[in-house]
């Protein structure tokens, strides 16, 4: 019998911060975390999993760059802590993408543990902060 293993990442309507696009985003973002998870237990090749990884940087980069949009065009006061956490994990993903592509690490379920932890704790801490204050602004 083959079995799928379970997803990293379920998406869950905790995760809601009450703003559409921003859901919207976040789910593709979880769905492309997903992706990368089973390809990884998939043992699939480095091109692939490379590709999925570009992915993930990609749309996390135009993810980010949309919710700082968001934030500083209605004045959010902690937009600067947020913006600086987005940068710290971006700095973070690009040095592991280096080190991928340069055979100096594999993808682990370290890594992947570590991205998912980020993800959902970003989300229900940092994130979760702004959807009131942007909601109360008109922005749903
Ligand atoms: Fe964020």
């Amino acid at each position: 019998m083959v079995t799928t293993p379970p997803l990293l990442f379920p998406w869950s309507e905790i995760y809601s911060v009450k703003i559409g696009i921003v859901d919207t985003q976040h789910k593709n973002l979880v769905n492309i975390l997903n992706e990368l998870h089973q390809a990884m237990l998939g043992a699939q090749g480095k091109d692939k999993l490379g590709q999925v990884l570009l992915n993930l940087i990609k749309y996390s980069q135009v993810h980010f760059a949309m919710e700082e949009k968001l934030m500083q065009s209605h004045g959010y006061t902690d937009f600067p802590a947020h913006k600086a956490e987005h940068d710290q994990l971006a700095s973070t993903v690009l040095e592991f993408q280096r080190k991928f592509l340069s055979n100096e690490v594999g993808l682990t379920v370290e890594m992947m543990d570590f991205l998912k932890d980020w993800l959902s704790k970003h989300i229900l801490d940092s994130d979760k902060k702004y959807g009131p204050f942007l909601n109360a602004k008109g922005v749903f």
